[in-house]
């Protein structure tokens, strides 16, 4: 087999790079390839681009045994295009998946027509990773040194916070817009966003679920593959948000999860293919200009407004929700307690993943670093799709984004964690549709950003885990100015919200902060002022007043 392969590859690639195959009369259309193997001689290429790509269509959409190129990576192979695929990755993966080397041949031609149409940059995909905020990673070669990056971006971004000791409630609004008119989906970070695709042929650390692609189809059934087809063929001729949702309408009605049967696996993969179609959106629309398909702060919940609001039932959730549960299902699916040690591989077998997801992992990747390598991704994707991370689940830990904090903490991301806690609480607290219900309302809901004894720096160091007294000296600088001021910012914005309220709604506040236990409020209270008096004692007589001054109009 292999050895048939070879030189038809070889002559494809020479075809590839500006040769126009003129099929011969009576060898087998393009628009319908023939499912027989060709004469090595004679592959079947259109120059015409139409045909092409629609003998490329007819390939992705091909039912093969594992679904269909089109089940996994979204309705065409834009993805491909866009990522920079190469004619032999091309070639190699689609044969493995079934493809007649025509077919193979004629996707190829159609990745390339793509690319030159729509004047896609050619990316490496090894390299590539979409969306990553300003295109590249924040410099620095660890964690730490890359938070520390970050750390003098927002020294540029944030002056107010970063600046001299917040006094009032003028500069506490103007910190507090500052913030909100960060562009989260720009601003350069230090955590790796995923791979579109990461393949395990290129070495170990490409064997992953850590990428983009479904790792497993979602089909539509016979009874439903022709609604489903109209729905992909109108979004195709036409790819407006309108036909992008319709289609992402009926994924569930339409389609199911094949290859898996455990409720928890189909969970993951569910999302993920989700995921996967909103990325292939996202890829698409950003590669022709266009900024619409993610729309301010809440990138999606244009949805919820004329004349998208009929598309789907939007509920307290968002559509969009499920990039970040990806990380959060990697967390809750695969793995568990006692398993972190354990290969990925041999967990995603028990948990029902089908062998060829195995077979794409490496065996040397525990649970545990796959886990914490998604949740950073994952989540912070998610984050910038809704930084109010509040319309995403019912879950508690996920509004209050319980596990991105221990994840950046793992890493050692101190500021990475206080500037997203920040975002979180303030677009909770300003942003339209930070709540679903009833209108914004700021509060200090630090949570376990402080919880553990966190408003200290810890490093956590022992004789095996060391890092640059250098470097931690320059991130506690950086990370007691922002977050200092941050804490600062946030008391006297809760105070203003205090202040606003009639004394009954004042006396429901209290309420509430009671049933939240009288513990907590004492907690954060207590917190913030060991914080502030422990790192900035200068300031001890003014923080104190000024942390008073909230509990006193609380009324404890
Ligand atoms: C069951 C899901 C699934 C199906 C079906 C599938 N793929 Fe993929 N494909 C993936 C995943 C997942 C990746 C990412 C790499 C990995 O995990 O191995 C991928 C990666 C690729 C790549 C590599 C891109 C790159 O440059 O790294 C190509 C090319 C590709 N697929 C083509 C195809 C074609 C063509 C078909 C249909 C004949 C197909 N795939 C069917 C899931 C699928």
């Amino acid at each position: 087999m292999l050895k048939l392969v070879i030189p038809f590859f070889a002559l494809v690639l020479v075809v590839a790079c500006g040769g126009t195959p003129t099929p011969e009369p009576g060898s087998p259309s393009p628009a319908n390839p023939s499912p027989a193997s060709p004469s090595p001689g004679n592959p079947v290429i259109s120059s015409d681009p139409v045909a092409a790509h629609q003998a490329a269509l007819t390939l992705w959409r091909k039912p093969i045994p594992k679904g269909s190129c089109s089940a996994c990576h979204g309705p065409d192979f834009f993805d491909l295009a866009r990522i920079g695929s190469s004619d032999a990755t091309i070639i190699r993966r689609a044969l493995a998946d079934s493809a007649t080397p025509d077919e193979a041949a004629a996707l190829v031609q159609a990745v390339k027509n793509l690319r030159v149409k729509h004047n896609l940059p050619l990316e490496n995909p090894l390299e590539f990773r979409p969306f990553q905020p300003g295109g590249a990673l924040l410099a620095g070669a660890t964690p730490i040194e890359r938070d520390i990056a970050l750390g003098r971006q927002l020294e540029r971004l944030q002056p107010t916070l970063m600046g001299a000791r917040i006094d009032s409630l003028g500069a506490a609004q103007r910190a507090r817009d500052e913030m909100l008119s960060v562009d989260l989906r720009s601003m350069p970070v230090g955590i790796a966003y995923p791979r579109w695709s990461a393949d395990v042929f290129n070495g170990a650390a490409h064997g992953t679920m850590n990428d983009w692609v479904s790792d497993v189809a979602r089909v539509a059934p016979p009874e439903s593959l022709s609604a489903w087809r109209a729905l992909e063929d109108a979004y195709l001729a036409n790819p407006s948000n309108e036909h992008f949702w319709r289609m992402y309408a009926a994924v569930d009605a339409l389609t199911a999860m094949k290859d898996i049967t455990q409720a928890e696996a189909i969970r993951f993969a569910s999302n993920k293919f989700k995921a996967t179609l909103i990325g292939q959106h996202l890829l698409r629309t950003q590669a022709l200009g266009r900024g619409d398909a993610m729309q301010g702060p809440l990138a999606f919940s244009y949805l919820q407004t004329s004349p998208y609001q009929n598309l789907l039932k939007t509920t307290e959730f968002l559509p969009g929700k499920e990039i970040w549960e990806v990380g959060d299902l990697t967390r809750a699916v695969l793995g568990g307690a006692g398993l972190e040690k354990t290969s990925v591989k041999t967990d995603a077998l028990a948990k029902g993943f089908p062998n060829f997801v195995a077979d794409s992992l490496d065996a040397g990747l525990s649970v545990e670093d796959n886990e914490q390598a998604m949740r950073l991704a994952w989540f912070w994707l998610g984050f910038t799709i809704d930084p109010s991370v509040n319309r995403i689940s019912g879950s508690n830990s996920t509004k209050v984004s319980e596990y991105l904090v221990a994840s950046l903490i793992e890493e050692r991301m101190f500021l990475h964690n206080a500037f997203m806690t920040h975002q979180r609480m303030l677009h909770q607290g300003f942003t339209a549709g930070g709540t679903y219900k009833g209108n914004p309302k700021f509060t200090l809901n630090y949570s376990y950003f402080i919880g553990y004894n966190r408003q200290r720096l810890n490093w956590n160091e022992s004789k095996f885990v060391k890092f640059d007294p250098a470097l931690k000296s320059a991130q506690q600088d950086l990370w007691t100015r922002f977050t200092l001021n941050g804490f600062r910012m946030s008391l006297y914005l809760y105070l203003e919200t205090l202040n606003a309220m009639t004394p009954a709604e004042l006396a429901k506040e209290k309420l509430l902060e009671t049933q939240k236990g009288t513990t907590l409020i004492s907690t954060t209270y207590t917190v913030l002022t060991d914080s502030l008096n422990y790192y900035q004692p200068e300031h001890k007589i003014a923080d104190d007043a000024l942390i008073q001054r909230v509990v006193t109009k609380l009324g404890f």
